[in-house]
């Protein structure tokens, strides 16, 4: 069967054609704010030609004739993350709060849903997972320059590991693999490799998914389902048969909802069509287990693993857990003495917490100069301790962090990560 007349059994010719007529237009570009980094005002003041997302608070939408956001330096400072505008609708539902829930991002990389999660829920600890290592490499760069300090990052087939974990999570995220339709205009490559066997496979994958996502979901917990995929067979049924399964799940009607497309048969959640909202395709489903949810926070944390210190600022249980990334990455020490500051520590200093730091303020020059892997010259006057002893300063542009670098006598020395060195910026 091909994409188009799979569809029919729920779309009428109609909606085929607009859908078919859309695949052939350009996709749109966007963007979500770091707002703990720079207050949308600035934002704003710096790029005025950007247009507000219309679902998504400090979501944007932008032309990239006119803004280079790839390349700007601001991408590289965690200032945003690059994201298709659908996408973002998808974490929006869960909304910010300072609660401390544990959440649990099933299949996260490279990090998307995840990073607008992380940002809007501050005392929240998150374990963000993916069954692939290489994957996950993409979450733990993410988080760093992010900046995320409540972030887990774990390899783990929790298929395995889910009875440790029974009604655990009081939100878990399950943006599930599936066949990718949703994605044909973004990445073309998608329509060779989509079959229909493929949609039945995914299918398998995603109630499997959603069934361990249901075991370990605590009482008056929400599930977050998403796909990319048109498939009815991936989105409508994979809801209805985890409802029809558990009788304490149900789904939550959302307000958002009455502006795309809900199936009449199974209105559990929602399609965002490329003709109706100028994004790529996605369906949406939010899901709530009955009963009264119970919060408790846990300690914070140190842990010392190989050479390295992490930080975690919040906690949670670890059981069976493959983890690639703890919290923060602070610091590392060398022969139990000496210790080098990380780039994912200074990019942890939001505007929060940079008026409590001395920095040094770049100006656009230094930072190229330091962007290229160059170090630094201050003026002979800089004194930063009386001794003139060497020590870690944390550097800025714009009022928003850089990295640490070490100071000695009047030498910045460049501590800059090898593979972010001698990139091309836009400034
Ligand atoms: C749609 S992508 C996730 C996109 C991500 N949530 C984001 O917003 O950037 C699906 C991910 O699921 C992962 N995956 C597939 N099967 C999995 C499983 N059984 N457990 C965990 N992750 C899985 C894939 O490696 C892939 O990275």
């Amino acid at each position: 069967m091909d994409f188009l007349s799979s569809l029919k059994n729920y779309l009428n010719e109609d909606l085929i054609k607009k859908l078919k007529n859309c695949l052939e237009s350009k996709n749109i570009r966007g963007l979500f704010l770091n707002h703990l980094k720079m207050p949308k005002n600035t934002f704003l003041n710096k790029f005025p030609l950007i247009k507000q997302h219309p679902y998504v608070e400090n979501g944007f939408i932008f032309d990239d004739n006119i803004y280079d956001f790839n390349k700007h330096i601001y991408h590289e400072l965690g200032v945003y993350y690059l994201q298709e505008p659908s996408a973002m609708i998808v974490s929006s539902l869960i909304k910010p709060s300072t609660r401390p829930y544990k959440i649990l991002d099933l299949c996260s990389a490279p990090g998307g849903k995840l990073i607008q999660i992380a940002i809007n829920q501050p005392n929240a600890t998150i374990i963000a997972n993916d069954i692939s290592f290489k994957r996950c490499q993409a979450i733990i760069e993410n988080v760093e320059r992010l900046g995320l300090n409540n972030v887990i990052v774990t390899n783990n087939d929790f298929s395995k590991i889910y009875n440790q974990y029974l009604n655990y999570f009081d939100i878990i995220i399950l943006d599930a693999p599936c066949s990718g339709s949703g994605m044909f205009r973004k990445d073309s490559k998608m329509i060779d490799d989509w079959s229909y066997n493929k949609v039945l496979k995914f299918a398998n994958e995603q109630k499997q998914l959603l069934d361990i996502a249901y075991k370990m979901l605590a009482k008056g917990g929400k599930i977050l389902y998403s796909t990319c995929s048109y498939s009815y067979e991936e989105d409508e049924e994979v809801i209805a048969y985890i409802l029809n399964k558990y009788n304490d799940l149900k789904h939550v009607m959302l307000d958002i909802s009455k502006n795309f497309y809900v199936d009449k048969i199974n209105p559990y959640g929602f399609h965002i069509f490329p003709f109706i909202f100028s994004g790529e395709g996605h369906y949406i489903a939010l899901l709530s287990k009955d009963g009264e949810q119970s919060l408790s926070d846990l300690p914070k944390g140190e842990i010392k693993k190989d050479d390295y210190v992490y930080l975690i600022n919040h906690s949670i249980k670890i059981t069976n857990l493959n983890i690639l990334r703890y919290g923060i990455k602070y610091k590392k020490i060398f022969n139990n003495k000496d210790f080098a500051l990380t780039y994912h520590y200074s990019h942890s200093f939001n505007l929060d917490k940079l008026s409590n730091v001395y920095h040094i303020n770049l100006d656009i020059e230094q930072l190229n100069k330091y962007m290229k892997g160059e170090s630094l010259k201050l003026s002979e006057n800089t004194k930063i301790n009386q001794d003139n002893t060497p020590c870690f300063v944390l550097l800025t542009y714009d009022d928003v962090a850089v990295s640490y670098a070490k100071l000695n006598g009047n030498i910045l020395k460049n501590c800059l990560p090898k593979y972010l060195k001698n990139k091309k910026y836009v400034f």
